[in-house]
This record gives C-alpha cells, sequence and structure tokens, in this order.
C-alpha cells in the first residue's frame, strides 16, 4: 500500500464527510424547524425546495468523493475481508444517500412528496423531518464508528 496515498485519500474522505454530513445536519437542525415555524403548510415543501437545492447539488458531489475515497482506502488496506460493524454501517449510510439522490429522488420521490403535500401538507412535511432525523442520526453514528474504529477504540 502506497502511504501517501493512503493519507491523501483520508484527508479527502474527512472533508467530504464534514461537508456532506455538516450540511444534513444544518438542514435538518436549521433549516427545517425555521421552516416550520415561518411558513404556512402548503408553503413549507416549495420554500425547503428553494433553498435546498443548491445543497442537493453539493451532496451528490460530497457522496461520490466520500464513496471513491472510502473505497480506495478498503481496497488498499485490503480489508474487504475483515469489514468490522462500522464500516458495514459507513458502507450502509452512503448507500441510502446514493440511492436517495440518485435514484429516488429524480425518479418518484419528488413526485410523491409534491402529491402528498397537495393532500395533508403538515403531514408530508413532518415525514420530511422525520426522514431528516434518522439519516442524520445515522450519519452521526458511522462516524462516531469511523473515528474511534480508524483510532482504536472499538
Ligand atoms: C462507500 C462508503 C464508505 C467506505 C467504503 C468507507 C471506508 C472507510 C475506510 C476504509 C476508512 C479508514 C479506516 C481505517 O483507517 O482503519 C474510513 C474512515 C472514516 N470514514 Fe468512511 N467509508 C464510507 C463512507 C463513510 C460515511 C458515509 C461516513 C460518515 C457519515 C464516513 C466517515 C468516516 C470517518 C469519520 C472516518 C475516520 C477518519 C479518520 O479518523 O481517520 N465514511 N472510511
Amino acid at each position: 500500500m502506497n502511504y501517501q496515498n493512503f493519507v491523501i485519500a483520508r484527508v479527502l474522505h474527512v472533508i467530504a464527510v464534514v461537508l456532506w454530513i455538516g450540511g444534513v445536519a444544518f438542514v435538518t437542525t436549521v433549516l427545517i424547524p425555521a421552516i416550520r415555524k415561518s411558513q404556512a403548510p402548503e408553503e413549507r415543501l416549495k420554500t425547503f425546495e428553494l433553498l435546498e437545492s443548491k445543497f442537493s447539488f453539493q451532496s451528490k458531489l460530497t457522496t461520490l468523493l466520500a464513496g471513491i475515497s472510502g473505497f480506495y482506502m478498503l481496497h488498499a488496506m485490503g480489508g474487504w475481508l475483515t469489514m468490522s460493524w462500522w464500516t458495514y454501517l459507513m458502507i450502509f449510510v452512503w448507500f441510502v444517500f446514493t440511492l436517495v439522490l440518485f435514484v429516488l429522488e429524480p425518479l418518484f420521490l419528488h413526485k410523491w412528496f409534491h402529491l402528498k403535500a397537495q393532500v395533508n401538507p403538515e403531514k408530508s412535511f413532518f415525514i420530511l423531518q422525520v426522514m431528516h432525523i434518522v439519516l442524520l442520526l445515522i450519519s452521526l453514528l458511522s462516524i462516531f464508528g469511523g473515528v474511534a474504529g480508524a483510532h482504536g477504540l472499538l
């Protein structure tokens, strides 16, 4: 294994995770509650999409970067066969985001939310909020596992 390349991959991995999950934390703990408080139920989804659209593009890039650097490190370590629970968790979190951002959202999630919002805007925004909370919690757990695991605590 080329140690320098491994360190570069690690740096890129952490930068990608900081931008990506930091953004998810902002959207979940600041943006969504602020929209909920300030907008009428019928306006919430529209306002959310307006403010979140730039981040959605950014998170596609950072998800890609985290995935490429992560799989590179795994390959360089020869760690495919000895993966621990936190490596599975990182890959699981990455897979969920990749599925949502690149497949489910463009194919049907977007339309489904708009249809739901027409019938019951209050409930559909609540579902959106819960989904973000769940994604943030599992992301934080995998950051905990990643750092603690990579540095010998687990
Ligand atoms: C395809 C998905 C991913 C793969 C294959 C992957 C793989 C890896 C590998 C091999 C390491 C180095 C472990 C070591 O040095 O022993 C690592 C570290 C780490 N990963 Fe991931 N990862 C992925 C996704 C994620 C995600 C989604 C997160 C966060 C939400 C994350 C957060 C971290 C953190 C915080 C570290 C520790 C960095 C350090 O302290 O040096 N990874 N990852």
